[in-house]
């Protein structure tokens, strides 16, 4: 049978609540589908480790799990305890940077069972892909404070747009929307911010002639955001850059019920190095201990992992399927946590759904 080695982060928050209910899930479809999974629990990458060592991880991380088929994370944050770009910046920004993990693929979905907050929206009307650059961008450490506490004090933070990080996450995008509905938004800024986001739209222009069977636009990020609200059935894929992509990638969940449920695959396309799995939410100090977060984002993350692990073929394929399956099931007919609506709490919610994988 199948074996892959598993590096799973827990991190902070309800990070620690709803990874043991990925773990239950992924559990409950390995088993059914005779996938062998190796897990290597990682106790750093949380800001408590940070409180205790001064860093957020050990400075052998990268030996330590780069060998991993896959990383399954939860959430890292609290600033409370540690600034959030120190935590970050120490963690997540870091894996996706050094294991060039530079597509970050986020679906969107309105399950039946679920109320939209927009009116008069139904099961399917929302269904699409947003592709997130995930290693560049307006994500930079290029800058500075300048003449700090004078008056001419200023701060300085760089984009950095390269030519092959734009063209391969341009690419892929294009890649998956040939795959789908042929149809992609590329989103831009191109009137506001005057040289990158032109040089952007040219480069999309470039990939697009491609592509002739794909039909694609470009949308300001604004009205685009503004669409998602009032017409988020003309969307099939939508590209962005890393902080476009961010907003994005919580504005589309949102429409579908909660960003409870999102989940996100940090992928190396080129498998040099490991692929990264996380709910698109954060830690969620505000809800965290209460056993009340919902845990379908990273039960749908864990299931986005063993499909990327099979390249959506195989038993992986069918672990994936019925792990989604069980989610949806579970969305129609209950348990539920009370961004949904339900009364359920994490363990009630993730032991539901778990059983109906094994069934
Ligand atoms: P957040 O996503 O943690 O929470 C936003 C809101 O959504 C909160 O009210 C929270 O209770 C709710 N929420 C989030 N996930 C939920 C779930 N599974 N079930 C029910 N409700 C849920 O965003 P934030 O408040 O901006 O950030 C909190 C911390 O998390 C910060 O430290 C931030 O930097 C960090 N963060 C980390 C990641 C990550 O690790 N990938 C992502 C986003 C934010
Ligand atoms: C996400 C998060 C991160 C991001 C933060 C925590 C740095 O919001 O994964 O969407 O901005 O990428
Ligand atoms: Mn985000």
């Amino acid at each position: 049978s199948k074996k892959y080695r598993i590096a799973v982060i827990p991190g902070d928050g309800i990070g620690v609540e709803v990874m043991p209910e990925g773990l239950r899930a992924l559990d409950a479809a390995s088993r059914r589908f005779g996938i062998e999974l190796e897990y290597q629990h990682i106790d750093w990458a949380s800001c408590d480790y940070y409180l205790e060592h001064g860093k957020m991880m050990p400075d052998d991380w990268k030996a330590q799990i780069g060998g991993a088929d896959a990383i399954l994370f939860g959430a890292v944050g609290w600033p409370e305890k540690v600034p959030d770009h120190i935590s970050l910046w120490g963690s997540l920004l870091k894996f996706r940077r050094e294991f060039d993990q530079y597509i970050n693929l986020r679906p969107a979905r309105l399950f039946e069972g679920v109320p939209s907050p927009l009116a008069g929206r139904k099961a399917g009307d929302i269904d699409f892909m947003i592709v997130r650059e995930n290693t560049e961008g307006e994500y930079s450490s290029v800058g500075g404070i300048m003449f700090e506490g004078t008056e001419r004090e200023f701060v300085l933070q760089e984009s950095v747009f390269t030519r092959h990080g734009t063209e391969r996450v341009l690419k892929f995008a294009f890649d998956l929307a040939q795959q789908r509905e042929k149809k992609i938004t590329v989103a831009t800024k191109s009137n506001g911010i005057g040289i990158s986001m032109p040089w952007w739209d040219a480069r999309a222009a470039e990939v697009a002639a491609l592509y002739p069977d794909v039909k694609w636009d470009k949308q300001h990020i604004d009205i685009l955001c503004a669409r998602f609200v009032l017409q988020p059935d003309r969307f099939d894929v939508v590209v962005a850059t890393n902080l476009f992509g961010d907003i994005l990638s919580d504005l589309g969940p949102a429409c579908t019920g909660t960003i409870g449920l999102a989940p996100s695959g940090n992928l190396n396309p080129d498998r040099k190095f490991p692929s990264l799995f996380e709910p698109v939410h954060g830690s969620a100090p505000d809800i965290a201990g209460r056993n009340i977060a919902n845990p379908i984002a990273m039960i749908w993350s864990a299931a986005m992992m063993l499909d990327f692990l099979g390249n959506g073929q195989g038993v992986e394929r069918e672990a994936h399927d019925a792990m989604l399956a069980a989610v949806q099931a579970a969305l129609k007919e209950g348990p539920l946590t009370g961004d949904l609506g339900g009364k359920a709490g994490t363990t009630e919610v993730g032991q539901a759904i778990a059983r109906r994988i094994a069934a």
